[in-house]
């Protein structure tokens, strides 16, 4: 398939859009500072934090999970059986584990949450945290994804 670009120039802080490529869902999210700061906040509750065992371009740092820090771009499907994780951006959100929860995405279908870098949690059915797919930028604020 042919490489799909976007441009997140009007990209809100917080703000998640979804990118179809290869008929899978692409998710794009502009990461606030308080997102980035508590990535680090995160890690022990985490599975593979530093991303050894899971599909991410060797160009994007194994922690973040990105080119630009404050851009993410994952594959939105999850690594257990496929459902579309939801965008679930809201920290301390009582349904997901109170505290505990610093936003992310979470796996309708059997449970499974993930880090605003797409790591997947200790504990649920998702083996690896999501992809990150093979991506550039062409300018500043365009992302050519494939
Ligand atoms: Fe996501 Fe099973 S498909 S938890």
């Amino acid at each position: 398939g042919a490489p799909v670009k976007y441009n997140v120039s009007k990209l809100e802080p917080g703000q998640m859009v979804t990118v179809e490529w290869r008929g899978k869902p692409v998710y794009v999210v502009r990461r606030t500072e308080q997102v980035l700061e508590n990535l680090v906040k995160v890690e022990p509750l985490l599975r593979d934090p530093d991303s050894e065992e899971s599909i991410q371009p060797p160009y994007v740092d194994p922690e973040n999970r990105s080119i630009k820090p404050h851009l993410l771009v994952l594959v939105g499907l999850c690594t257990h059986l496929g459902c579309a994780p939801m965008y679930r951006p809201e920290v301390g959100a009582a349904d997901l584990g109170g505290d505990e929860w610093m936003g992310g995405f979470f796996c309708p279908c059997h449970g499974s949450k993930y880090d605003l870098a797409g790591r997947v949690y200790k504990g649920v059915p998702a083996p690896t945290n999501l992809d990150v797919p093979p991506y550039s930028y062409e300018s500043d604020d365009v992302i050519v994804i494939g």
